[in-house]
């Protein structure tokens, strides 16, 4: 991490509360609807997410040759390695050359959120791959879970929402949304700890 320098900022304006952002950033039993070029980069079947006291990690093999989602040969890294760290902070990396991602998710209103995702690379200019690998997460990758998130929040606001469900594997795969029941346990402790200070 040390050889890395910030090559690239994207920044983002979700209509959205934070939470919600945060929430699809935690599990992956949407991804197999949602992004066909993502599960088409990385092996979904070893995909898998842990929960510990205030961070969570989501690991899976990935990077294969035959993807539609960017040009992965001559790839060092191979494997797809996230965290999250309580309450808003993205650590990502990703198939591809020496590269490491912070993603913020910023509150910025109780329907606004924005995002900052800052790439640092090996070099301070993208080769042809990382550029190929920005544009897939900044023109598809990113504007499929933006429409998500977006309309989670419209159909939020109506009366007919009351609560989610969970969908819970026990085998800790990327399917289950654990870690999204574990984000809103810390998020319950906050405001009772706030609450309680009162
Ligand atoms: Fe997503």
């Amino acid at each position: 991490m040390a050889k890395l320098t910030l090559a690239r900022r994207l920044t983002y304006d979700i209509a959205s509360n934070w939470k919600n952002v945060v929430d699809n950033f935690l599990e992956c039993y949407h991804c197999h609807v949602a992004h066909k070029d993502f599960v088409s980069l990385v092996d979904m079947s070893t995909y898998q997410v842990t929960t510990y006291g205030i961070h969570s990690s989501h690991m899976a093999q990935a990077g294969r040759t035959e993807n539609s989602a960017y040009d992965v040969s001559g790839a060092t890294v191979t494997e797809h390695a996230v965290w999250w760290l309580w309450p808003n902070t993205c650590l990502l990396r990703y198939p591809g050359r020496g590269n490491f991602m912070v993603l913020q998710i910023i509150p910025a209103g109780p329907e606004r959120t924005r995002e900052i995702w800052d790439f640092y690379l090996e070099t301070a200019e993208p080769d042809e791959a990382e550029l190929d690998s920005i544009r897939y997460i900044d023109e598809i990758l990113q504007v499929e879970d933006i429409a998500l998130v977006e309309s989670v929040q419209r159909g939020m606001r109506t009366p007919a929402f009351t609560q989610g469900k969970i969908v819970y594997d026990p085998g800790g795969s990327g399917l289950s949304e654990h870690a999204v029941h574990h984000f809103h346990g810390l998020v319950l402790e906050a405001y009772r700890r706030e609450l309680g200070r009162a």
